[in-house]
């Protein structure tokens, strides 16, 4: 499984992805929001430090022929941009076209299996399902995910499974399980992933006792 980042924030993002295990960057309106410099600046950025993986950048017009318009001008800041979204049937159109014209999108905004199924039968790379919008109204996001897993099987789709939204670790450990293609994740959720106490009361156990052997050189 791939696993992305869902932040905007260029310190973070440089972090971690020296840290080896970062295969993409996911941003989307709100996070973007967040950050001082020009948002086309920081796109462009991010996807100079990501080199050729994967860096999603939503829309923000509303208007079909707008959106059209505005996916081309974001595809072509980097050449690892994909193109974010939103999963409305006004915009059916557009994706069709934009998927012919062999630009990626990420299809943001997915909350149900005909939506997802819809997205694939269109072409797009990736589609997102937004596990922790669903569980926040009382539907259960995981089983989503499963569900287009299955779609995605079963009729034997090129689109991959990205799934976003995720509020947990837990979150993060049931989509590894599921089959998700793609987990974006926050930067918050990732450092409670990659910690465990067990592993920090461990090293504590054996650098004491090595201590106490008193060795001044090793090896
Ligand atoms: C994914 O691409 C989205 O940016 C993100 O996962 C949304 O998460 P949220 O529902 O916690 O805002």
């Amino acid at each position: 499984m791939k696993l992305f980042l869902d932040t905007a924030d260029i310190p973070s993002i440089t972090k971690w992805i020296n840290k080896g295990i970062i295969d993409g960057i996911t941003t989307n309106p709100t996070l973007l929001s967040k950050e001082d410099s020009d948002p086309t600046v920081g796109v462009q950025k991010i996807a100079q430090l990501l080199g050729e993986r994967d860096v999603s950048v939503e829309v923000t017009e509303t208007d079909p022929d707008a959106i059209y318009q505005q996916a081309k001008k974001i595809a072509s800041l980097a050449t690892n941009i994909v193109v974010k979204i939103p999963c409305c049937v006004d915009y059916y159109h557009v994706i069709q076209k934009l998927v012919q014209e062999g630009i990626a999108l990420n299809i943001t905004l997915v909350f149900s299996v005909f939506q997802g199924f819809a997205m694939c039968k269109l072409g797009v790379k990736y589609i997102s399902p937004f596990i922790g919008r669903l569980d926040d109204i009382d539907e259960d996001g995981m089983y989503l995910v499963h569900e287009l897993r299955i779609i995605i099987d079963q009729y034997e789709y090129q689109t991959q499974l990205l799934a976003a939204s995720l509020r947990s670790v837990s979150h993060l450990h049931d989509v590894l399980i599921a089959g998700a293609d793609v987990a974006t994740v926050t930067i918050a959720v990732l450092e409670k992933a990659v910690k465990h106490p067990l592993t920090d009361a461990g090293m504590k156990k054996f650098l004491d006792d090595w201590h106490k052997l008193g060795v001044k050189k090793f090896p």
